[in-house]
């Protein structure tokens, strides 16, 4: 990996009180190695583990410990030090610092820094096995992580300090050296809305039945990741699909065709990428207002015609933004895509071939066209985030290209 971007940067490393600052004192060399100008701020525990020579010889500069050290006394020092770095990185972060942090208490020097923080802050966890997994230590690293400002890597698995095995190892200087080049880069995305659907609509029949179709919505997650990952500002509509975890995204919910359309017609239009990758019920039957009785003979069902949302939201969306849906097509791949793509006033539709061996529906892989009025790219056996990393970076450049490269 290439760490040049560290050159001239300033780091502000926060050493919270625990064995592994030992590693942070190879980190603060790698750091400076690349040419990383670093200001070293320990919490008081943190000097029963590595003294202050070590950090002032290694930095360059002295460490600061205690709120009211001022280096500049013009200056308020927290305040000073939080918002004029480019990025702060906690390691070791203990359990009490990041409860401090998730909390905003502010007892000390280097937790008013964090409260303080405008910019980016990069956290490396190091603890004994049961202090991590503790629900609440959980919660806080979940709180952090649901923070825009905040990164919070994975510790490792391992033999630690006090002799159990478990996850609380903290990761190795090189792995937060390469997490602080992904922050440090400029984000493709920055500055950009996205508004992605995903999911499958259900259509009741009756207060117990409803009619659907088996998407899951997996694709439309790992785009909402991806976008989030180039910098944008998401907003992910799960239609009776939620992710697992805290995603880190604004996240609406829906559940039949017209609540969705009601949903996207109120969302769209502050998207500048909007990604209907939601499968969308085409007919809704005249729900019944009790659960129907089965009785001997067949019974009908009535099926209205719902809105096509996408091509409906052609009105919706504002002028310059992008416009990207999918097609699954059994037959003619590439001509009924390109026909929805014109249809529906798109840039870009992703075609996902269905046939009786394989549906791209709840699997982990696919194989699509990505088609625009004038382009055809084909990409075959890939994971769906792949396809959602290609997506965001073809959307990017849609929205680049229609918005002057600005
Ligand atoms: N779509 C929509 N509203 C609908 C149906 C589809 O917004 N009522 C959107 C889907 O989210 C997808 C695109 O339109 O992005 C194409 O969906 P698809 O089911 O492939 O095609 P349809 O337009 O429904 O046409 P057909 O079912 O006849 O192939």
């Amino acid at each position: 990996m290439d760490f040049g971007i560290l050159k001239n940067k300033n780091v502000l490393m926060i050493v919270s009180g625990g064995i592994a600052a030992y590693k942070s004192v190879f980190l603060l060399r790698e750091l400076t190695g690349c040419g990383a100008s670093v200001q070293v701020v320990g919490t008081e525990n943190s000097l029963n583990f590595i003294g202050k020579a070590t950090w002032e010889s290694l930095s360059g500069r002295q460490p600061l410990f205690g709120t009211f050290e001022a280096p500049d006394s013009s200056k308020i020092t927290h305040i000073t030090l939080a918002q004029d770095v480019d990025l702060i990185i906690v390691a070791p972060a203990t359990a009490n610092i990041i409860a401090k942090a998730a909390c905003g208490i502010a007892d000390d020097l280097a937790t008013s820094i964090l409260a303080a923080a405008t910019s980016p802050v990069l956290i490396a966890p190091a603890m004994n096995s049961a202090m991590y997994l503790n629900p609440a230590n959980q919660n806080n690293i979940g709180a952090l992580k649901s923070r825009a400002l905040f990164h919070v890597m994975d510790p490792s698995s391992g033999v630690l300090a006090c002799g159990v095995t478990g996850p609380g190892r903290m990761a190795e200087p090189r792995e937060i050296l390469a997490e602080a080049v992904k922050i440090l880069t400029p984000k493709p995305a920055r500055g950009t809305s996205w508004f992605v659907t995903g999911g499958a609509t259900r259509e009741y029949i009756d207060p117990v039945r409803f009619i659907t179709n088996g998407s899951s919505g997996k694709t439309a997650f790992e785009i909402a990741d991806a976008a989030l990952a180039a910098g944008g500002e998401v907003t992910l509509l799960g239609v009776n699909a939620v992710p697992g975890f805290n995603p880190g995204y604004a996240l609406l919910k829906s559940s039949t065709a017209a609540e969705t359309a009601e949903i996207v017609k109120e969302n769209v239009k502050n998207a500048d990428i909007f990604i209907m990758s939601a499968a969308i019920a085409d007919y809704s039957p005249v729900k019944a207002p009790h659960k129907i009785k089965k009785g001997e003979a067949p019974i009908e069902l009535t099926l209205d015609k719902t809105l096509d949302i996408l091509a409906a939201s052609a009105d919706w969306t504002k002028p310059g933004a992008v416009r990207i849906g999918f097609a699954a097509e059994t037959d003619d791949l590439r001509e009924n895509a390109l026909a929805k793509l014109k249809r529906k006033k798109l840039d870009l539709i992703v075609a996902n071939k269905v046939s009786d061996n394989f549906s791209p529906f709840g699997s982990d892989s696919n194989s699509v066209l990505f088609i625009t009025e004038n382009s055809t790219e084909k990409f075959d056996n890939i994971t769906k985030c792949k396809l959602a990393q290609l997506l965001v970076e073809k959307a990017v450049a849609i929205y680049r290209v229609k918005h002057g490269n600005n």
